[in-house]
């Protein structure tokens, strides 16, 4: 991978944010787990810039940025470089702003020859890891990927494998039926990489290889369920998975507030993401759409429904 500006051409592309639907957390220790990349993306533009690199202008902003001190470690380069960037991704909401900036800057830096569509996953994937520290490439595939991808399971269509040292994460598209979704930012901001830990820390004691096989049960019970188009199924499955994260410790009173609010109204409903804040995500019953969002709002979560899924992270044509 390079960093070449061709030219001295602008160079664009889009990335989207992704939710989890199942398995989050567990993955990180080898469960399966489940992501929908968002309809909201994440902009990434390199040019040439006059005054060494620069993100959005501005040279200090750039050198505090850990995605793109990342990369620069990674794939050093002596090009001056203006990287821009737009979101449409809420920052820290669990809702993958970071994985699609990766995606993004993957997808823009230049493969060898001898690489193909999977070293994009990889070095997005080793951009976030070298930044956060800690966590699994779910976040990243499902960016690059775009869709309904799975990862550390046997269901779909193979894409790739990402490895970190020994350790290797399958990646598959899942083809299913359309489920709406509705995803909603509790306006708490976490950090992936504490919630991770904590995590951790908690699988760590004796009940945690009985913990993560629940995980993984209830994983493959979700990724049964969205492959069929059972939205109740779905729902249940959610219910599950939300208990679980409670165990594990990683809801907040927000979060149970913005699950309460929707509870009559939706099949089911469960944290997105790290938790410990961050966002939901919310399986209207049908019919509900409309007011499940009214009622996120109503009670101070931004909320989005996802009608289909985000196209993968992909190269912007000149203008
Ligand atoms: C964060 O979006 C998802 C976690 O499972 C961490 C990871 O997979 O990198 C909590």
């Amino acid at each position: 991978m390079t960093w070449a500006i061709a030219g001295g051409t602008r160079r664009s592309a889009r990335a989207p944010g992704k939710c989890i639907l199942f398995g989050e957390h567990s993955v990180v220790h080898g469960g399966p787990e489940l992501l929908l990349a968002l309809d909201l993306d994440v902009e990434v533009s390199l040019s040439r810039s006059a005054e060494g690199i620069t993100l959005n202008g501005n040279p200090t902003t750039a050198s505090e940025n850990p995605y793109l001190q990342s990369a620069l470690v990674r794939w050093p380069t002596r090009e001056r470089i203006a990287v821009r960037t737009t979101s449409q991704v809420p920052r820290s909401a669990g809702l993958g702003s970071s994985a699609a900036f990766c995606s993004g800057l993957a997808t823009l830096l230049r493969p060898s020859p001898t690489e193909g569509p999977a070293s994009v996953a990889q070095a997005a994937f080793e951009i976030e890891r070298g930044a956060q520290g800690v966590g699994s490439p779910g976040d990243t595939s499902a960016s690059v990927a775009g869709g309904l991808i799975t990862v550390n399971s046997e269901v779909g269509e193979s894409l790739w494998t990402v490895a970190d040292g020994d350790r290797r994460w399958t990646v598959r598209q899942l083809a299913a039926p359309p489920l709406p979704v509705v995803v909603a930012y509790s306006g708490v901001p976490r950090s992936t990489a504490d919630a991770v830990r904590a995590v951790g820390r908690r699988l760590a004691q004796p009940d945690g290889p009985a913990l993560l096989e629940s995980f993984a049960d209830v994983t493959r019970e979700g990724i049964d369920a969205v492959r069929g188009g059972d939205a109740a199924r779905v729902g249940r499955a959610m219910k599950r998975n939300q208990q679980l994260l409670r165990d594990v410790g990683v809801s907040h009173p927000r979060l149970e507030e913005l699950l309460t609010a929707v509870e009559p109204h939706a099949e089911g409903a469960k944290l997105t993401g790290a938790g410990l804040g961050g966002s939901v995500v919310v399986v209207p019953r049908p019919g509900e759409l409309e007011t499940v969002v009214k009622r996120l709002a109503r009670a101070g979560a931004v909320a989005w429904a996802i009608g289909s899924p985000g196209r993968g992270a992909a190269v912007r044509p000149d203008p």
